[in-house]
């Protein structure tokens, strides 16, 4: 088997980086913890990473016999994460403006099996087998033994006859089967849930750490245990894993359902994106106070718990997501004398509106949402898991009378702009984001 050492393929990415004259890296100095991170990744597991072509199996064998896990798994975001039309082009204006610098960056987390098997560069992909084009599939997750480091793509894999899981009581008369702890971890899922900029050691995702430190994580409540069941929050999915296999009382659900309904819809997924709508509203209330001064302002005051997610909300690539409020009053007529956070005519958010995300500071201190260009968190408001945010507005009411007041969370996402933005660069119409209702509340008042 020909087999390259990793400790120079997880340097890569700092290495290059930090040689080139993007974003002012060759004068930059690479804070301790970036240069942590691509070290321990090559030194912990100073093992052969770079494996044969083939050498991991197409998702299509499994499938002989994991029907049901299959059907789950080919309908999720894994198994799209490199084909991904709203993912490519992120990745190629990365590519572009770094040279290509970025691609052992991006890829080992949204295309692991071309990264593990040296398929991956070039950055467009040319090279990959039909295995690799399936994003992160069944055998790259069930031959990892290890975590060796905690961001960036730190999996140990060993690919081979030996499926790995939650078990290992099992009997396959394909494969032998044996028992890893890490899979019933949030380790396993965190070490790709956690992405750290190589050179400037901005924490770009951040829902494992985010996890580990709130109450879900001191509690040991994980990652599978809510988005490897079929419901949000924690659930129970009793069955067979494979058609031979034991009668269980719970089996891995594998839809790894999030926010993803926009994505879902446009790939004709209804019942995924159903389910992603399910996850969102399962995640935040809405609830509000309110007064009204004798001038007639109207205190209102929105509180955004987030009751259902086990990180942040948003979480994940925030910076491509967008949560906001939507506030309208009404007077008795129907007739809206206030709105914040309305959607234009061109599919836009109102600019004004209050947003729960995050934003990078670039090199030259402008806010982005691109990742590659953090330099530093330029904006940060989201809501903490069991946890609250609050915004108060005052609202001049016209005129005695008795008002109607709605208040929505909304989530994208994308916003309209990165779309239009993609449609400029590169020619391609993707259909026109879609929000989703989180929570909302109602209230009247009278002056
Ligand atoms: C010939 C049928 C067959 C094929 C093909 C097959 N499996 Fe299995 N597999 C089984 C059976 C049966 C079990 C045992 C299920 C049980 O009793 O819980 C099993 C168990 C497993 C387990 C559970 C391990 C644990 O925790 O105990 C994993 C993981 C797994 N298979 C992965 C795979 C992957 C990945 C592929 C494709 C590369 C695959 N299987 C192909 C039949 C098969
Ligand atoms: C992102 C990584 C990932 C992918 C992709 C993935 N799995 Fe799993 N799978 C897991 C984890 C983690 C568990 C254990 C979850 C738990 O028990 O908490 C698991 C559990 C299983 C089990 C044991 C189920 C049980 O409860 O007895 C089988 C069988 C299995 N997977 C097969 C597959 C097959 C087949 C595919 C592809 C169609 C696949 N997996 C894709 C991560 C993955
Ligand atoms: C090899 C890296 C890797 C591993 C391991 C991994 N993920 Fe992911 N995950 C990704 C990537 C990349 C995406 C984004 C795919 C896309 O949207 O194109 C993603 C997306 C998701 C989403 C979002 C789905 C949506 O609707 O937007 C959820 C939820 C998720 N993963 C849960 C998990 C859980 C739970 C585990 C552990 C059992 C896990 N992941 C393990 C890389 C990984
Ligand atoms: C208590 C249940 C719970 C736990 C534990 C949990 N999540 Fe979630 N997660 C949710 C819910 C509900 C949502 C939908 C709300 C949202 O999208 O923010 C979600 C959304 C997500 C998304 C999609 C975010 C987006 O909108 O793009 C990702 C990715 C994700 N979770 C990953 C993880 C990972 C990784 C872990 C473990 C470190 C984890 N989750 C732990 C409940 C949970
Ligand atoms: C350590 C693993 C990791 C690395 C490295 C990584 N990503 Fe991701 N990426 C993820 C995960 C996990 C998600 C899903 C988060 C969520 O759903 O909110 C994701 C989601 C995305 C999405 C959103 C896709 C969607 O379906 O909405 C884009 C775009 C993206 N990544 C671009 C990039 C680019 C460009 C790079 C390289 C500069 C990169 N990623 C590097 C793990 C990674």
């Amino acid at each position: 088997m020909k087999r390259f050492v990793l400790s120079v393929m997880a340097a890569l990415p700092f290495m290059l980086f930090a040689g080139c004259g993007w974003s002012n890296a060759s004068s930059h100095t690479a804070p301790a913890e970036a240069e942590k991170v691509a070290e321990a990744v090559a030194e912990k597991s100073g093992k052969d990473q770079i494996f044969e072509p083939g050498s991991f199996e197409n998702p299509q064998v499994c499938a002989g016999c994991h029907s049901d896990i299959y059907e789950q798994w080919a309908h999720s975001m894994h198994a799209n994460a490199w084909e991904n039309k709203w993912y490519q082009p992120d990745y190629m204006m990365a590519n572009e403006e770094t040279d290509g610098l970025t691609e052992m960056l991006c890829g080992p987390c949204h295309a692991p099996i071309a990264a593990r098997t040296g398929l991956l560069p070039p950055a467009d992909g040319s090279k990959f087998d039909a295995t690799s084009r399936r994003g992160i599939s069944c055998d790259f997750c069930h031959t990892v033994t290890g975590v060796a480091e905690m961001a960036n793509m730190g999996h140990i894999s060993e690919p081979g006859n030996t499926k790995r899981g939650p078990r290992g009581d099992g009997e396959s008369l394909y494969h032998e089967v044996a028992f890893s702890e890490i899979h019933t971890k949030a380790d396993f899922c965190g070490s790709c849930h956690m992405v750290i900029h190589p050179i400037t050691g901005v924490h770009i995702i951040d829902t494992w750490e985010d996890w580990k430190n709130n109450e879900y994580g001191k509690q040991n409540i994980t990652c599978q245990n809510c988005h490897m069941t079929p419901t949000p929050g924690v659930g129970q999915n009793p069955g067979r894993s494979a058609g031979m296999g034991a009668q269980r009382d719970n089996i891995a659900f594998h839809t790894f359902t999030g926010g993803s309904s926009y994505i879902q819809d446009a790939l004709g997924n209804e019942k995924q994106a159903e389910m992603a709508r399910e996850f969102l509203r399962a995640a935040a209330e809405v609830k509000l106070s309110e007064k009204v001064a004798d001038d007639g302002t109207l205190e209102l005051t929105v509180d955004v718990h987030n009751v259902g997610a086990g990180h942040k909300i948003p979480t994940g690539t925030t910076y491509i997501r967008k949560l906001w409020l939507q506030v309208e009053v009404m007077d008795g007529n129907g007739k809206v004398v206030y709105s914040s956070g309305h959607i234009d005519d061109k599919n836009n958010v109102d600019p004004d509106a209050v947003f729960f995300r995050l934003l990078f500071l670039d090199a030259e201190g402008n806010l982005t949402g691109k990742s590659w260009r953090a330099h530093a968190i330029g904006y940060d408001r989201r809501i903490p898991a069991k946890g609250k945010d609050s915004e108060t507005y005052s609202i001049k009411l016209p005129g005695k009378g008795e008002y109607t007041v709605n208040t929505r969370l909304m989530y994208r996402s994308f916003t309209q702009a990165t779309l239009d933005e993609i449609h400029e660069r590169t020619g391609d119409s993707l259909p026109p984001v879609t929000s989703v209702e989180m929570a909302a509340a109602q209230t009247r008042v009278k002056f």
